[in-house]
């Protein structure tokens, strides 16, 4: 979005402010279907679960991963209204549970619509078989997630080389498994992890077979990377290199998901906020705004990214620091930006922050989250 659209939402709306662009929504998902036309996409709800971005995402055609009741029940709007089968047919075909760890209470609420859900471990097998006997299993496996911003793998998936063990285990236990799913970590700049990922189902895949197993699907997961800098490798390169391996490892017939989540809607997120006070702080110019890392700008925190903060005024740019409003030192957004000399009262905008920002920001301190304003919907 151009500055004076941006400066007027804020002159608008007041700030902080937090606005959602469909049309770069519409985009990202137009690119991502471009780029993988095997695969079905899944948007990973978690990521921004905004019930007008699941709509736009809805009207597009596209899937769903939810990781949580809250998010199921959120997609679940969507289709509420539908006839019983075509509802029914919508969660088995575009609606994935990928939270491999589900409490029993949740799995109580998913049976009766018998959805596919992924799971890593015999604890969870026997749960699902217990409290959910009508999914369809997905097996999430363990794979490198080297280099990515969020690594994954310490907390989830199956190792390989327990795969076919708990594929029987499924079986055994009255329940289908369908297929693979993985994660490269997200924020992926390292297609390597996509690569080794599909090479390790692709033996997994034949081993199964061979014990009777056969495996119809693979979710490749999410990790596609929102291009934060010039050092973020092209799409389409990524994308070429992906396909490329699954065309060459993966029979026509295995249906192939992904659970993009960051590449669908970072670019779509903006911040606005405004400069609050102003102090020197050991010879450094610092800055405190409306918005912080209990706000907006949770994703410093808890999704290891950086954000730069931009002006709307010229000026030669100064190292400053930036604070966020809380009366917290780890209200920090950043101790080194590039700004120029600004006032008390003046806003600042920070561009790509749609994913795994708004999605986790609190009331700490007594200060609520920052307004969502929704364009171009
Ligand atoms: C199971 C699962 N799928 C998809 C995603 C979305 O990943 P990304 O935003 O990297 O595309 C996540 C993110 O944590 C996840 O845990």
């Amino acid at each position: 979005m151009n500055q004076k659209a941006l400066l007027d939402l804020a002159k608008k709306h007041g700030t902080p402010l937090f606005i959602v662009d469909h049309a770069e929504l519409r985009k990202n998902y137009a690119t991502f279907k471009k780029h993988f036309p095997r695969v079905q996409a899944y948007y990973a709800v978690k990521v921004n679960s905004d019930p007008a971005i699941v709509q736009t995402f809805y009207e597009l055609g596209g899937s769903f991963d939810v990781a949580s009741i809250q998010e199921f029940r959120t997609v679940y709007q969507f289709i509420k209204k539908l006839p019983a089968k075509a509802r029914q047919d919508f969660i088995w075909d575009k609606v994935i549970y990928a939270n491999p760890i589900k409490p029993i209470e949740t799995l109580h609420e998913l049976d009766p619509y018998r959805p596919l859900v992924t799971y890593d471990n015999v604890e969870e097998v026997k749960k699902i078989a217990k409290h959910a006997p009508h999914a369809g299993l997905c097996l999430r496996l363990q794979v490198p997630n080297t280099g990515s911003m969020v690594e994954l793998s310490s907390k989830f998936g199956a190792l390989p080389g327990e795969a076919v063990d708990l594929i029987e285990c499924g079986h055994d236990h009255g329940l289908v498994v369908e297929g693979l799913s993985f994660h490269v970590g997200s924020q992926c700049t390292n297609p390597e992890n996509y690569v080794q990922s599909l090479h390790l189902c692709a033996g997994i895949f034949n081993e199964a077979k061979l014990r009777g197993f056969d495996l119809k699907l693979l979710d490749i997961g999410g990790g596609f990377p929102a291009a934060y800098d010039s050092s973020v490798p092209k799409f389409a390169t990524l994308a070429k290199k992906i396909n490329h391996e699954i065309d060459r490892l993966f029979p026509k017939s295995i249906e192939i998901l992904a659970e993009p989540g960051r590449f669908l809607v970072a670019s779509a997120g903006t911040a606005v906020s405004k400069i609050i006070g102003k102090a020197n702080r050991n010879g450094k110019q610092s800055y405190y705004i409306d918005d912080g890392v209990y706000h907006t700008f949770s994703g410093v925190i808890f999704d290891h990214c950086t954000y730069h903060l931009q002006s709307f005024k010229r000026g030669t740019p100064q190292i400053c620091a930036v604070f966020g409003p809380t009366c917290d030192a780890l209200d920090t957004i950043s101790l080194a930006e590039q700004l120029p000399d600004l006032e008390i009262g003046e806003y600042l905008y920070s561009e790509n922050i749609g994913a795994y920002s708004a999605a986790s920001s609190t009331h700490f301190n007594g200060f609520p989250p920052a307004k969502v304003v929704h364009v171009n919907r």
